[in-house]
């Protein structure tokens, strides 16, 4: 049996610049995933860092922060069997360039910057994460 499990994601940026909000949650649903918590908000810059934490120091770090804070993101609990492994099957590559057509990143993103989309890549950074955004439960 598939083990249940929650995940924290979240609509970047881009994604409700651009109007498609609607659309990218209801591929979860329709995937059969439970979104358990939704927020619209903006991301502090300590949530930020803590968030990406790992990429510290990276070339690309800096730019991450400034683009996560920039407007407002969805962040989301959503759960279901297998859900963090579910969850980034439906998003794609990190660059859309690279994600298959089908998938959010395919169909909605454009660049590596601008991806749409993140979501926790272990059920250990899903904890962490969803700490980080929601707070301890
Ligand atoms: P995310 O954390 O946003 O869900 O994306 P991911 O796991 O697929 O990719 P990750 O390696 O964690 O990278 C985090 C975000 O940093 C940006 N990035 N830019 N220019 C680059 O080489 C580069 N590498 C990563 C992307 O926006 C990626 O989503
Ligand atoms: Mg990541």
């Amino acid at each position: 049996m598939p083990e249940q499990q929650r995940t924290y994601i979240m609509l970047k940026p881009d994604a409700v610049r651009d109007r498609h909000i609607g659309e990218i949650v209801s591929r979860f649903e329709r995937a059969g995933l439970c979104i358990e918590r939704m927020e619209l908000t903006n991301v502090t810059l300590d949530q930020a860092k803590a968030n990406y934490a790992e990429h510290e120091g990276k070339p690309f770090y800096e730019g991450l922060l400034a683009y996560i804070t920039s407007g407002p993101v969805v962040k989301m609990v959503i759960s279901g069997p297998d859900a963090v492994a579910k969850c980034r099957k439906l998003m794609g590559a990190t660059n859309p360039l690279e994600a298959a057509p089908g998938t959010i990143r395919g169909d909605f993103g454009l660049m590596m910057d601008e991806n749409v989309v993140h979501g926790s890549d272990s059920p250990e950074s899903a904890v962490r994460e969803i700490g980080i955004f929601f707070g301890e439960e």
